[in-house]
């Protein structure tokens, strides 16, 4: 990621982090309408896992600058998703819901450069808890 993707990732989760909860519901809406099959996969409270989601975001776009040092963590909860029954590929679908939320909540300010930027920070993210996956495998 360039410098200025960074930077317009970080601006603009700070925008979503005053709405973080209804962003959760946004987004889990979303999923579930582009892929029914992923809901029973959700087996605990979804408020509580919203919060760890957004936590999880928070943690790693406040981190874009330096992720080494969160490589292995990210890498776990990777592992840790073969367990939930998650796919390869439901990491397109996920990203296609966050894609969506963040459009929602930030309105004019989701430009295509933006969305470009949160493409990037997602495919980081994604490919190293796939990479997690595969080396606990
Ligand atoms: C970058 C992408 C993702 C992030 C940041 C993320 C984040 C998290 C976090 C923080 C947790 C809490 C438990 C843990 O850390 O082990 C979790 C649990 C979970 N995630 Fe993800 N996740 C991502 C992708 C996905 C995908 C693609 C799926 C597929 C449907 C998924 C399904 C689940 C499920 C089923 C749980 C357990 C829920 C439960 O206990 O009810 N996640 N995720």
């Amino acid at each position: 990621m360039t410098p200025k993707q960074i930077g317009l990732v970080g601006t603009t989760w700070d925008k979503v982090v005053p709405i973080a909860e209804t962003a959760a519901d946004l987004f889990y809406g979303k999923l579930f309408e582009l892929d029914p099959t992923l809901k029973p996969m959700f087996k605990n409270d979804l408020k509580q896992q919203g919060r760890k989601l957004m936590t999880m975001i928070n943690t790693v776009v406040k981190s874009l600058d330096n992720l080494d040092a969160l490589v292995p963590q990210i890498k776990a909860s990777g592992a840790r998703h073969v367990a939930y029954g998650v796919k390869d590929e439901h990491y397109n679908t996920v990203a296609q819901a966050l894609l969506w939320t963040l459009a929602q909540g930030l309105g004019d300010a989701f430009t295509d450069e933006v969305k470009e930027a949160w493409t990037a920070a997602y495919t980081i993210l994604s490919e190293t808890m796939i990479a997690g996956a595969k080396d606990a495998a």
